[in-house]
């Protein structure tokens, strides 16, 4: 298994990125909060392998978009990629991740990500004026971290 890292992206690298989440169709989904943060995921030479955005609400984390390269496909990498993120988050003191689905590629069911209810809602992200507008758009997904 290859070792990899998520690192945080320079914010002067943001458009370069918002143009690779583009390229594969993928617009950063989240809730559009200030502390919006690009990861990429890189091997040990640096090399890198995919990229994610997240945004922090408390113990809650918005997963906003996910891609692994599309070279780079169908290896194991995103699942690998994925787990590193999470345990990341979960170091950080974050319990639950959350994701505004539009495509269903059985990847993130496979990775834990289940539908939630109107009840599984923290007030963080309710009260995010783009909540409502998120969920008319698209499924929203959690997974817990234990
Ligand atoms: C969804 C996405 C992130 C998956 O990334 P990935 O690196 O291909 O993921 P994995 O390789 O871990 O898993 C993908 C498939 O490869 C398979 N696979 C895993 N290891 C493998 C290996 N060593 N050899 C061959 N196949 C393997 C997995 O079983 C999985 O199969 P599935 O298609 O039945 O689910 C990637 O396709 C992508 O970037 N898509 C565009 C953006 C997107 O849709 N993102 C998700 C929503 S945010």
């Amino acid at each position: 298994m290859m070792s990899l890292k998520a690192i945080a992206i320079d914010p002067q690298e943001y458009a370069a990125l918002a143009t690779v989440l583009a390229e594969s169709n993928l617009m950063a989904q989240g809730l559009g909060g200030f502390d919006r943060k690009y990861y990429a995921f890189q091997d040990t030479t640096g090399w890198r392998l995919g990229v994610s955005t997240i945004e922090i609400y408390g113990r809650h984390a918005v997963l906003g978009a996910f891609l692994t390269m599309a070279c780079h496909r169908a290896k194991g990498l995103g699942g690998q990629m994925l787990e590193e993120l999470l345990e990341q988050l979960r170091a950080q003191g974050v319990t639950h991740v959350w994701l505004f689905a539009r495509d269903d590629t059985g990847f993130l069911g496979k990775h834990g990500f289940k539908p939630a209810t109107p009840q599984m809602v923290p007030d963080a992200l309710r009260d995010n004026g783009q909540f409502a507008d998120a969920c008319a758009h698209a499924r929203l997904l959690v997974r817990p971290l234990s």
